[in-house]
């Protein structure tokens, strides 16, 4: 009986690892099949920069083009005049404010990046939504918030890109800390 559990025994612990491995090693496919020999744009808007500096960590780990979505009559410097002004304005108006020309025709994933403004995005990633072509395309989104969260801003970019495909969000407040690279990386590992 000892002798037969000395053999059993290392064989069951062998089968236990492989399945182990295997496993791992299936997650990791579901990631490469979402992001693997895709054409990659990061595309965000910012308006005081902590957008632009989480597009830039996402950008720096999945490689790809990177663009600023820019409204053709910039938001004034004054918060303000920003906040409760025209971008409240534009919000209770369902404005959607002209962006300087973006043409995404040529790429598979998008990952879109707006700071929480009123409870949802930007406007101008409402008119970079609307106005491109997302039939067949894959959405990625990102939000940087000042303690609201994402709301249902991802669920708001699908029904603007008609046709596409919204993934789960990476949500931050402001430009996050010190663990928001590991964060990313852990997001992009589970990508869905
Ligand atoms: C016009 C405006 C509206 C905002 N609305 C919200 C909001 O509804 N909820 C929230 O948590 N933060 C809100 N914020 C804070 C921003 O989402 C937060 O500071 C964000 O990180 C700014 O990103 P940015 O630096 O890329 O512009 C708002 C800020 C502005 C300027």
């Amino acid at each position: 009986m000892k002798k037969l559990l000395l053999i059993i025994l290392p064989l069951l612990i062998i089968c236990a690892g492989t399945a182990f491995v295997l496993a791992q090693n299936n997650q990791k496919e579901v990631t490469n099949m979402t992001l693997t020999d895709k054409k990659i744009l990061v595309a965000y808007f910012s308006w005081s920069g902590n957008t632009k500096v989480i597009a830039e960590k996402i950008h720096t780990q999945v490689g790809g083009d990177i663009f600023r979505i820019e409204p053709v009559t910039p938001y004034p410097d004054d918060y303000q005049e920003t906040a409760y002004g025209i971008a409240k304005e534009q919000k209770d108006k369902g404005i959607h404010p002209p962006i300087k020309n973006t043409d995404i025709s040529s790429y598979d994933v998008i990952f879109v990046g707006t700071p929480a403004w009123w409870y949802t995005m930007a406007p101008p990633v409402m008119t970079f939504l609307e106005q491109n072509n997302f039939e067949g395309k894959i959405i990625v989104p990102f939000v940087t918030h000042g303690g609201g969260g994402s709301y249902t801003i991802d669920k708001d970019m699908a029904k603007l890109a008609k046709g596409a495909k919204v993934l789960s969000p990476f949500v931050v407040a402001n430009r996050g800390n010190s663990n928001t690279d590991k964060n990313i990386t852990e997001w992009l590992d589970n990508l869905r």
